[in-house]
């Protein structure tokens, strides 16, 4: 099937198998390699893209269900400079491995997008669908609400 999805800004037409993940496109079909592949099942979140905005974990979705649609992943984050939710992961040790971070950041800006002052329980609520293996999660808490704080200066 013919499908045309924006990716950080630039419009890829693919001829794809009808079973083509969202995150098989993304990573070899354009070569974004940035967005991970932890489980393939829906549970790990190191696949979380922004799909025309909000947060959706691109192994669970079909290129063909988002054909016509904007992504934004990892990599269309930085613009010049680190996005501020990257910076925040930076500064506050907010990863370890990495592998689970680009799925955090992710799912991280577009929660502050629906909660723009979370609690420390409200991130930890917003962040269930992240699994990460290395970090206990404090950190990542701590560079989300930092990130939160510093866009309300
Ligand atoms: S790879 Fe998509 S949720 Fe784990
Ligand atoms: S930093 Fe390694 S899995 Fe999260």
């Amino acid at each position: 099937m013919n499908v045309s999805i924006t990716v950080n800004g630039t419009t890829y037409t693919r001829d794809v198998e009808p079973r083509m993940l969202l995150v098989d496109f993304i990573r070899d079909q354009i070569g974004l390699t940035g967005t991970k592949i932890g489980c393939d099942t829906s549970q790990c979140g190191a696949c979380t893209v922004h799909l025309d905005g909000k947060a959706a974990k691109a192994c669970t979705l079909l290129s063909v269900q988002a054909d016509g649609a904007e992504v934004t992943t990892i990599e269309g984050m930085a613009n010049g400079e680190l996005h501020p939710m990257q910076s925040s992961f930076w500064e506050k040790h907010g990863l370890q491995c990495g592998f689970c971070t680009p799925g955090m950041i992710m799912a991280a800006s577009a929660y502050l997008q629906t909660n723009a002052h979370p609690s420390e329980d409200e991130i930890r609520h917003g962040l269930e669908g992240n699994l990460c293996r290395c970090t206990g999660y404090q950190n990542i808490v701590t560079a989300v609400q930092a990130a939160a704080d510093s866009a309300g200066d």
